[in-house]
């Protein structure tokens, strides 16, 4: 099966981790904003977002491309503060229509906050926000920034795309 790899991401882990896949598994990458980006050329899909303020930043895409997104098999690997949660299924399966979040593999991988590389606003955003946070950690990390970036947590996705790989397209 061929497949492409698609993402959004605003300062730079998720397009990091997408290209990161790409040069593993050999497949095409694009950055949602390109108007190239197509995926009804594939036939299977990584889909790629970074999590901001609870939502997947993919997710107006994914509603403007579903037609062209059915009938594909898809992994999202979502980019966010938090790890692997009960929350961060939530976010992910409100961002979507229901149908389609049934639909897909996802993988959580974890990215990095530099409050030098955001504006005034977001910083004040974001101090308010760990004001709130009942988790300790997560409040921690959104006053003082953090870097969870890791290679190697894409392997769960090269693995499903060897298993893609490795399954014959039926003779139609
Ligand atoms: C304004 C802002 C809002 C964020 N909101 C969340 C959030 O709701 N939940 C979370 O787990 N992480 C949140 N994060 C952390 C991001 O998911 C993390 O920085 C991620 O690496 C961003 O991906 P990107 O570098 O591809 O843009 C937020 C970060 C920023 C700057």
């Amino acid at each position: 099966m061929n497949g492409a790899i698609f993402f959004s991401g605003k300062y730079g882990s998720t397009e990091q981790y997408a290209k990161w896949i790409s040069e593993a598994t050999g497949l095409p990458v694009f950055d949602i904003k390109d108007p190239m980006a197509d995926p009804s050329k594939y036939e299977y899909v990584i889909l790629g977002s970074s999590i901001l303020y609870f939502k997947l930043t993919i997710r107006k895409w994914i509603r403007a491309n579903l037609s062209k997104l059915q009938g594909r098999t898809k992994i999202l690997f979502s980019v966010s503060g938090a790890g692997e949660s009960d929350k961060l299924n939530r976010w992910v399966a409100d961002s979507l229509p229901s149908e389609f979040a049934s639909k897909i593999e996802h993988v959580a991988l974890r990215g990095k906050l530099d409050h030098s590389k955001v504006s005034w606003w977001v910083r004040q955003i974001l101090w308010m926000g760990s004001l709130m946070n009942p988790d300790p950690q997560a409040s921690k990390d959104e006053r003082h920034g953090f870097d969870h970036v890791d290679k190697n947590s894409i392997q769960p996705i090269i693995k499903l795309v060897k298993q893609f790989n490795d399954t014959e397209v039926p003779a139609s």
